[in-house]
């Protein structure tokens, strides 16, 4: 391949959009690179750049934990046009990275699989939701997962099997590029599935802001602790700067009410720390993803 036509690809392949179209808490400017592939050679093409180029990449899956302001030159992947599968066979099913997590358990409901409804409701990708093994309810998802295909460093496309990652508490040791993943779900009947997903939706709305765009859990929590159960105690809930505050409803979550931006976010989030460590003495550790 040629230089011109490198660059003509990439551009072809590259967005100009601001960043807060895409980001659940409606935050975040232009980057320089933002890349929405469509194909696994665009993907490819993506890689090679960014291995000549030594760049750092960010795949951004559903943009629901990323806090974006200047990206600098980090290149940014939105998987949203890659080709989209979900393919159930007996109490298996094989599904692509960008697959939106509340579609997928729509789509097993109808077959009679369950498992993951306690994720109902995070507007989140599979993708993402493996890199950090989300969790809730007492439940992480990679207590489903089979094995994930990615496409390495390399370019080249491979199978991981679940025994080969370390999983932990938000925490995974995927480093390549999620393709698609296989779950192994449980037989349960539509009603008892979608009285789960009620019951999780019901206690999120009951106990987390889902309506206003925001970022899950800002912190993780410490060992033995609840991050939101320590800001709480500090008397921070409702404190606000600009359009952003902290949650009334759940101190670990920081809503957008308007018009909030990068700054007034990365502020609110320096002052919990800093006022938590303190009054408790807890250095409190961010389970969202900060580009700044
Ligand atoms: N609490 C307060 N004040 C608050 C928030 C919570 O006192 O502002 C108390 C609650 O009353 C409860 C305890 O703290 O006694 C724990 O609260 P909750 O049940 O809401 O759980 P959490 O530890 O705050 C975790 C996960 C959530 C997950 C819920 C439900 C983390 C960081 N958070 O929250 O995950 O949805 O359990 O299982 O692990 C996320 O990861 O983005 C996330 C939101």
């Amino acid at each position: 391949m040629n230089k011109k036509f490198d660059i003509e690809h990439l551009n072809s392949i590259r967005s100009d959009s601001y960043f807060k179209d895409f980001s659940h808490i409606k935050i975040g400017g232009k980057a320089k690179y933002l890349f929405i592939p469509q194909s696994i050679s665009d993907l490819v093409f993506i890689f090679d750049f960014t291995s000549k180029n030594k760049l750092p990449v960010f795949p951004i899956g559903g943009g629901s934990n990323v806090l974006l302001g200047n990206a600098k030159n980090r290149v940014l992947i939105l998987d949203r046009k890659l080709s989209k599968i979900c393919e159930i066979n007996s109490d298996e099913v094989v599904v692509s990275a960008n697959f939106n997590v509340n579609s997928l358990i729509m789509n097993l409901k109808k077959n009679n699989l369950g498992g993951l409804e306690f994720l109902a409701t995070i507007p989140a990708h599979i993708g993402g939701l493996l890199k950090m093994n989300a969790g809730a309810f007492g439940k992480n998802i990679s207590e489903y997962l089979k094995w994930i295909e990615v496409l390495n460093k390399y370019g080249e496309i491979e199978i991981i099997q679940k025994d080969e990652i370390e999983f932990s508490y938000r925490k995974s040791s995927i480093k390549d590029y999620i393709l698609k993943a296989a779950f192994k779900l449980e037989r349960k009947s539509e009603e008892e599935i979608d009285s789960q997903i009620k019951r999780f939706r019901r206690i999120r709305e009951e106990t987390q802001p889902i309506n206003f765009p925001n970022l899950g859990c800002i912190f993780k929590n410490p060992k033995g602790e609840s991050a939101g159960k320590l800001i709480d105690e500090c008397g921070l809930k409702g404190e606000k700067i600009g359009d952003v505050e902290i949650s009334q409803k759940h101190a670990n979550f920081i809503i957008n009410r308007g018009n909030a931006c990068f700054e007034d976010v990365n502020n609110l989030i320096k002052l919990i720390k800093k006022k938590v460590y303190v009054k408790i003495g807890i250095e409190l550790e961010l389970e969202i993803t900060i580009l700044d």
